[in-house]
């Protein structure tokens, strides 16, 4: 008998660290790591070191270095770039250019880059999404298998509105594929996003996150992470000589290579001017035929 599909969510990545069995991890961090971590592929970044702590991140960024790379070190503690930080964590201050010089990142956050190596340790598939991606993100774990697990990286341990909102969004969404199993968490998801009104932003604002945002000047990032399905981008996590590792598996301006080579080293710099400015229609038409050819 045809298996059914699932979908489980756990609010917050504090939750001793328990994660349900699943074929695929989407973890989720709306304001603003995963966010900011769709973008980065957006703007044609190859390489997303997520770390657990600015310490960490430093003393990777000086490993990259000492290799011949020179990644940009980003992130944040309590919403704000750490000392000595190249750029905080707003996804509205990345840009082509510096990503262009910079193509590989280290980036630490309070709860996001941590519920991403929590989801790691599970040893299955990990996916970052947002509201920004979800339905790719969804698209592509579908490959991976049905049961979808939905991990919210919450508020240092606590659950949080959008997140919890925006897993509800990809329960919805997987909901027009075929009969699914939700868990409990999952139907709480669901019927949040199913009652959030008609003003996202709005309904986004409510959270203790986008408060705090408000208050130290980041309201136009709370709109950016509001951009619902604006990106067919696919972050996927992958551990290379025991480092986690995001690459773009679809979606990116530059769609993470098969085989590393498909990337010519001049190319990452400067790549031709048909790469500055996807157009999105072909870059979704890129990512459909990317995921019919699996
Ligand atoms: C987090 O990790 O919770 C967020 O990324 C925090 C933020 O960006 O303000």
């Amino acid at each position: 008998m045809e298996k059914k599909l699932e979908a489980d969510v756990v609010f917050s990545c504090g939750e001793d660290n328990y994660l349900p069995d699943a074929d695929v991890w989407l973890v989720i961090d709306v304001l603003r790591a995963t966010t900011v971590m769709t973008r980065w592929f957006e703007l044609g970044g190859i390489e997303l070191y997520p770390v657990k702590t600015p310490d960490d991140a430093r003393a990777l960024v000086q490993e990259l270095r000492a290799r011949g790379s020179s990644p940009l070190l980003m992130g944040e503690v309590n919403g704000l770039p750490p000392e000595g930080f190249d750029l905080g964590n707003s996804p509205v201050e990345l840009n082509y250019e510096l990503i262009q010089e910079h193509y590989c990142g280290v980036m630490s956050t309070t709860n996001g880059t941590v519920a991403l190596c929590q989801a790691a340790s599970s040893g299955r598939p990990v996916l970052a999404a947002s509201l920004r991606n979800y339905a790719a993100c969804l698209d592509y774990a579908m490959t991976l298998g049905k049961r979808i697990g939905l991990l919210c990286s919450g508020r240092k341990r606590w659950p949080s509105w959008e997140d919890t909102l925006c897993a509800g969004a990809i329960v919805d969404e997987l909901g027009t594929k075929g009969e699914v199993y939700m868990t409990d968490s999952a139907r709480i998801a669901l019927t949040m996003w199913q009652n959030r009104g008609s003003n996202l932003v709005e309904c986004v604002k409510k959270s203790n996150h986008a408060l705090y945002l408000g208050q130290i000047g980041f309201d136009e990032d709370i709109k950016f992470c509001c951009e619902c399905d604006a990106s067919t981008v696919v972050p996927m996590l992958t551990a290379e000589e025991g480092r986690n590792i995001l690459r773009s598996v679809s979606g990116s301006a530059r769609p993470y290579p098969r085989v590393r080579e498909a990337i010519a080293p001049e190319a990452r710099i400067t790549p031709p001017e048909t790469l500055k400015k996807p157009d999105p229609f072909e870059e979704l038409l890129g990512y459909t035929r990317k995921k019919d050819d699996r």
